[in-house]
Parts: structure tokens; sequence; C-alpha cells
């Protein structure tokens, strides 16, 4: 069996142990409780509703605000964030002041949950998303399920049933064994079986990977972990790059300078550079889902070059940007404009960045 055979074939079977009820590992035990709807207040939303496995963990579901945000499970309230994809989330660092003094990594577009587990609790509790009440609660609809109730005894300890903070920090270590598995972080796309000597690009594509890791125009100095073999496509820094505001669904959003280990105006604006896996397949765009298209996105980074007056999407000038303020203006306008050509290729490229079990959604 080939590496990439035997990473589909763990990839399929973890996902299809969700109802053996058996817990051996924390990661098996998190992979229920990743689909698992009495996680949430009413029963009826599980982290899977919005991260949906069969679309690289974004919410695919449609909603009035054509999926720039995600309804939470009272069926109406709304936060201003369009879901992520989970795709390779487990590589994400722990949040940190990188070499260079910059901060780096952490969880949320903001970075404010230090560590992965510190995210998990973040959704169950939250009134706009799974909205459940309490940890006494979270204790309640653990012990309703014997399969759960036990392996978390066996996993953490006796005592964790009977105290409710411990209880959450099982649940959401769980959570995150899981999201740290292969099956987020396969590294079977097009691009990883090139880079193994299994698949050849097109023409168009060689084209797009060549101009994205170039000089001529600047993807790389932000897109680009430089990890010889498991690259994420982001040094998860934070930058701000003048995104439009989506009027459709939200106010201004300061991004890093809402993450309360840091503070100052010099942080309003920025975000962490999200991974371009499996980009192709998770649209709308932006911590704000402002953008429909991936080649909006590309025609975007071009008014930092060029003259680009008009959003495609829109016919309207590019909108004012959430935040005015410290836009990476030094490394924006680094790079050459894109042409069609350019535009083209690098579209060809970023598709060759989508796992294989997601290729069948690519048009
Ligand atoms: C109502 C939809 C919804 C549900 C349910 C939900 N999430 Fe999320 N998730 C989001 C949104 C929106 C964000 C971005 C929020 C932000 O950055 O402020 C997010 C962010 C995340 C992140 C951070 C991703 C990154 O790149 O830093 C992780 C990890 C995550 N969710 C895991 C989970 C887990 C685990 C559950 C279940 C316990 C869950 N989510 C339930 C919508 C949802
Ligand atoms: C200064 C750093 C920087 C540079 C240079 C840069 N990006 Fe980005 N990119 C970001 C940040 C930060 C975001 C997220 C912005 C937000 O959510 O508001 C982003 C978002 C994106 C997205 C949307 C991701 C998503 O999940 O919504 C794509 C696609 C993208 N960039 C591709 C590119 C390409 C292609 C290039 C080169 C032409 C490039 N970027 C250059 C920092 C950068």
């Amino acid at each position: 069996m080939t590496i990439r055979a035997l990473l589909l074939a763990s990839t399929i079977s973890l996902f299809s142990l969700v109802h053996a009820g058996s817990f051996e590992t924390k990661a098996q035990l998190g992979e229920a409780l990743f689909f698992e709807t009495s996680l949430s207040g009413n029963r009826t939303q599980a982290c899977a509703t919005c991260h949906m496995p069969a679309v690289a963990f974004t919410d695919a579901r449609p909603n009035q605000f054509d999926r720039a945000v995600s309804i939470g499970a009272d069926g109406t309230t709304h936060g201003r964030r369009h879901t992520p994809t989970l795709s390779y989330i487990g590589q994400t660092p722990t949040f940190h002041l990188n070499d260079e003094g910059l901060y780096a990594g952490g969880f949320f577009y903001d970075g404010r949950a230090h560590d992965l587990p510190a995210q998990a609790d973040g959704p169950i509790f939250s009134p706009l998303e799974m909205a459940l009440a309490s940890p006494v609660v979270l204790l309640d609809r653990i012990k309703e399920n014997g399969p759960y109730a036990g392996a978390i005894e066996r996993l953490f300890g006796s005592d964790v049933l009977t105290q409710p903070s411990r209880l959450v920090t099982a649940v959401a270590e769980s959570l995150a064994a899981f999201q740290r598995s292969d099956a987020f972080s396969p590294f079977n796309s097009k691009y990883d079986r090139f880079l193994r000597g299994e698949a050849d690009l097109t023409r168009l594509e060689e084209h797009g990977r060549l101009l994205f890791f170039s000089t001529l125009i600047n993807c790389h100095s932000c897109h680009q972990l430089d990890h010889p073999t498991q690259e994420t496509f982001t040094d998860y820094t934070y930058h701000n790059i003048g995104t439009p505001q989506n009027l459709s669904v939200n106010q201004a959003d300061f991004g890093l300078a809402e993450n309360p280990i840091v503070q100052g105006p010099q942080h309003e604006g920025k975000f962490r550079i999200p991974t371009l896996r499996n980009i192709a397949i998770t649209a709308p765009y932006m911590h704000n889902g402002v953008f429909r298209e991936l080649e909006t996105v590309l025609r975007f980074y071009n008014k930092y070059v060029m003259q680009a007056p008009t959003n495609p999407e829109t016919g309207f000038p590019w909108g004012d940007p959430e935040v005015a303020e410290n836009i990476s203006l030094d490394l924006l306008r680094r790079g050459q404009p894109l042409d069609e050509y350019r535009i083209e290729s690098l579209i060809a490229f970023l598709k060759t960045l989508t796992d294989e079990q997601f290729e069948h959604l690519l048009d």
C-alpha cells in the first residue's frame, strides 16, 4: 500500500468509527463528540453542523447571508465571522511571539484561544453557537450516554465525572485530539502527490506554482510556512490586508486587537493568515465572508499594485477596509499586478491544494 492509500484508508476508518460505541483513544471519543448534537442547548447542533467533514469542515448550509456567517443552534442568531475550514488545524502552533517579535499561531481568526483545547469550550457555551447553558449541563448530557461516561472515566480518571470544570477539559482535549488526527491533515492533495513524485501538474498548474512561490508576486511572504513536505500555506502571523466590510452582516471587526492578551491600536484589523489548503472549495472568503469567488480575492490584491477600481462581484469600487490603519502595505505593494493569465494559473495551482477526498467538489 502506498502512503497515500494508507492515509486515505485511515481517514475513512476514522470517520466510520463514529457510532461504534467503543472509544479506545481520546481521538476516537473526540470524533464521536464532534458529531454529538446533545452538546448543544437544544440538541440540534454539533461541531460538524458548521464544520462539515464532507466539505473540508466548513458550513455548506444555505442561509440568507450567502453563508458568510453561520446560524447558531437557536436557528436565528449568528456571529460576524465566516466559519473557517478546520483542514490542517492540527498544524497550527499555539499562540506565541515569534523570533521577529510578531504574534503568531493561536486559534480563531484573532488567536484568542491559546491552543486547540482552549478553543473547544468557546462554541459549546457560546450563545451564538451551540448555547449549552453551563458545565453542569454538560455533565448531565455526558452522563446520559453510558459509552461516553465510561470512556471519559477510563481515559481521564474516575473523578472527572464529579467535577464539571475537569469534564470540560476532558471534552475539549478529546475534541482537540480528534482535530489533530490525520483525518484533518491528510496531505494527499494533487500538490502533495506531485511533491512525492506521484502526480504531474498541468502546464497551467505548474505556471501557477512557480508564480505563487516567486518574488514576482508576493503571496509567499505571508502564505508560506516553508516546511519541505507539509506546507500549510500560512506562516500563522497576523496582518491587516484591508478586507472590505461585509455590509450585509457586520460592522468593523478589530481582529487581533480583540484578543485579550494583545493590547494596543497597532493590532487592529489584523487576522491570522489563513491556510490555502482546500481553498477552492471553502468559499466564501475572508474572515467576514465578503468575497464569493476565489478569483475576486486575487483581483482584490491587484488593488495594491495597479488601478483596480471595481469589485467584479458588485460592479462597485472595492469597499472601505474594515480597519484603514495597520495595513501591511510594504508587503502588499511588493508584487507585480496579476494579469488574466496569472490569475488563471494561480487558480489552477490553488485547486491542486484540494485534498483527494474533496476533489470531486471541484468544477
Ligand atoms: C454555529 C457554527 C459553529 C459551530 C456549531 C462550531 N463552530 Fe467552530 N467556528 C465557527 C466560527 C464562526 C469560527 C470563527 C470564530 C472566530 O474566529 O471568532 C469557528 C472557529 C473554530 C476553530 C478555530 C479555527 C482556526 O483556524 O483557528 C476551531 C478549531 C473550531 N471552530 C472548532 C469547533 C469545535 C470543536 C466545535 C464543537 C465543539 C465547533 N467549532 C462548533 C463556527 C462554528
Ligand atoms: C501581507 C500578507 C499577505 C499577502 C502578501 C497575501 N496574503 Fe492572502 N491573506 C492574508 C490574510 C491576513 C488573509 C485573511 C484576511 C481576512 O480574513 O480579512 C488572507 C486571505 C487570503 C485568501 C482567502 C482565504 C480564506 O480562507 O478566506 C486567499 C485565497 C489568499 N489570501 C490568497 C493570496 C494570494 C494568492 C496571494 C498572492 C497574490 C496573497 N494571498 C498574498 C495575508 C496575505
